[in-house]
């Protein structure tokens, strides 16, 4: 155990139940142990795949087996409050004014900066956009760590593992002990001169909604932060490692499941009210199969954590077989489905999971091109949600749940249905809307998910970072860029909205608020990795060199 870590645990129990007391940050060591300042910074995009450190998390003797997974790429404090270009070109002036913007959402707690509201729209009833979302800071977090200032990034890990810790409640139900809030607020009293923190577990959240992905998030974003700063020490701290054990606990406890995939209720993700996304959804898949990666790099192989990473290992192994067979639609698949036979029983059933081609969508065929593929929104018995969804894919390369040739396919599918996908505003959080009968259905008339708007078919500015890194880590950085400059053509002139109405996203989002922080930073994000691609290190994962990929590749595919 580090220094830090032992000063950290004594620390905690002198403080223990005392929920608005906070750690002691100044015993946590500022410096990164070991910072390598050697930055490369010179290498060609298209070559990353290959420079990237080779991490390869399952041998075959259960031992883990991590190259290089500690090289990290440590960056480095502008002098500047706005960074300026490393290779001297000038930066958008959109950039300057993005930083300016990011830097007024940032929120304090006794003194400390611990995060950035969701927006700074004060022209609008606020609802809970006065918070600090998980979600939501993943890209401010990024940005900052980017920029060489992790601290804001280490308060926030700290302050969100504190309120995993308190005891949850919605009526007279006790959430799991592993929950990450959704969302936090601090609240000044002006008379006492004091700050707490509120928590928002999904007790307060319209509909009551689970934020499955928090805790997801809540790994990954340790991870960035590990690799970024090469401050290992923090990970390491038993509350790190408790926390993690919480949130794996809660993903990993055995049931009746027949599948390795998540089963959700709905509006547990980004979106996050009711969208037709249950049960086994894309959205939450890629990320737990992402945060169980990166739980395997940071979780010690002591006592507590063997049992965890050889659980993890197995899961794994078998989420991404079943993800890699399942979930994967090209034409070919497209295709065989179009010919399955039903009602088939035993292991020798080729329709697994017994889907009647009849319930196939008319728009699927158009949409799918000759070359590319994408992960299904969702695939449960008879069920599979041909919904295409952004995150969900763009993690899935991320993370390498993709195979190379699918990572690929998915962004040949994005080339081919540009006008869909992407259009007047990148990019589109699904595709395409559900509709009249449906969306009564599905949305249970929800009025703010009508077609084409905020989930339901709307243009999200922010998930420009989710498909720049996507990009970047398949080698086609070009497509980001065309999709960066769609976006800067009104990004900053409409005020950075949430979201974008309308099939080609033509319209400021009928309830989208302005000054939306994820669109600001996710812009950020965008621009920072594309000029300097070393950065996509912190959040992405190699593919396992040792894990076969399974899939069935299509005749059809010529690469
Ligand atoms: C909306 C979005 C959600 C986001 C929140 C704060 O509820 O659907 O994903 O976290 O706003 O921006």
């Amino acid at each position: 155990m580090s220094t830090a870590s032992v000063d950290l645990a004594q620390n905690e129990s002198v403080k223990t139940g005392d929920c608005d007391n906070d750690f002691d940050f100044s015993k946590l060591p500022d410096k990164p142990r070991n910072l390598n300042m050697e930055r490369q910074r010179s290498f060609d995009e298209r070559s990353l795949v290959e420079a990237s450190p080779r991490y390869s998390p399952w041998a075959e003797n259960g031992q883990r087996h991590v190259d290089n997974e500690s090289v990290f790429s440590p960056s480095r404090r502008s002098s500047f409050n706005t960074p300026r270009s490393l290779y001297g070109f000038e930066p958008h002036p959109m950039f300057a004014e993005a930083w300016e913007s990011l830097r007024k959402t940032m929120v304090y707690f006794r003194g400390r900066p611990v995060g950035t509201i969701a927006a700074l729209d004060n022209s609008d009833e606020k609802l809970n956009y006065d918070q600090v979302f998980v979600r939501d800071f993943v890209p401010s977090a990024l940005a900052f760590l980017m920029n060489g200032e992790p601290e804001i990034v280490k308060n926030f890990l700290l302050k969100t593992l504190r309120l995993q810790s308190w005891e949850k409640k919605i009526d007279r139900f006790q959430l799991g002990e592993g929950v990450m809030p959704a969302s936090f607020k601090v609240l000044h009293d002006p008379v006492r001169n004091t700050e707490t923190l509120m928590a928002d577990f999904g007790e307060s959240a319209i509909g009551r909604v689970a934020p499955v992905d928090s805790g997801f998030w809540w790994i990954i974003l340790l991870r960035a932060y590990t690799k970024s700063t090469g401050d290992s020490s923090l990970a390491e701290t038993p509350e790190c490692q408790n926390g993690m054990r919480l949130i794996l606990a809660l993903c990993l406890s055995e049931g009746f499941d027949t599948f390795p995939t998540l089963l959700c209720a709905d509006g547990c993700s980004m979106i996050d009210r009711r969208m037709g996304v249950y049960g086994y959804p894309i959205e939450i898949q890629a990320l737990f199969f992402m945060a169980l990666r990166c739980a395997l790099v940071l979780l010690k192989q002591d006592a507590q954590g063997k049992d965890l990473i050889e659980r993890i290992t197995k899961r794994l192994h078998a989420l991404s077989f079943h993800m890699r067979s399942y979930f994967w639609l090209d034409l070919k698949q497209l295709n065989d489905i179009y010919r399955y036979k039903t009602e088939e029983y035993s292991h020798t059933a080729v329709n697994k999971f017994n889907v009647i081609p009849d319930s196939l969508p008319e728009w699927v065929f158009d949409f799918m091109p000759t070359f590319g593929g994408y992960f299904l929104g969702n695939v449960g018995p008879s069920n599979m949600d041909f919904r295409w969804f952004c995150l969900g894919n763009c993690i899935a390369i991320l993370s390498s749940l993709a195979t190379p040739e699918q990572s690929m396919a998915i962004m040949d599918l994005i080339e081919s249905r540009w006008e869909e996908l992407v259009g007047d505003m990148p990019v589109k959080v699904c595709y395409p809307a559900i509709e009249s009968h449906d969306w009564r259905i599905i949305t249970g008339c929800d009025p703010k998910n009508t077609r084409w708007s905020y989930h339901n078919g709307g243009s999200w500015p922010v998930l420009l970072w989710l498909l720049t890194a996507a990009c970047i880590k398949v080698g086609r950085p070009q497509i980001a860029r065309r999709a960066i400059e769609v976006a800067e053509l009104r990004l900053a002139k409409d005020g950075w909205p949430e979201y974008y109405d309308g099939k080609s996203g033509r319209y400021v989002g009928k309830q989208a608020r302005k000054h939306q922080t994820w669109s600001i930073a996710g812009y950020l994000v965008a621009k920072m990795m594309l000029e300097d691609p070393s950065h996509l290190g912190m959040i992405s994962l190699e593919e396992d060199r040792q894990m076969k990929p399974i899939v069935k590749r299509s005749s059809s595919w010529t690469f």
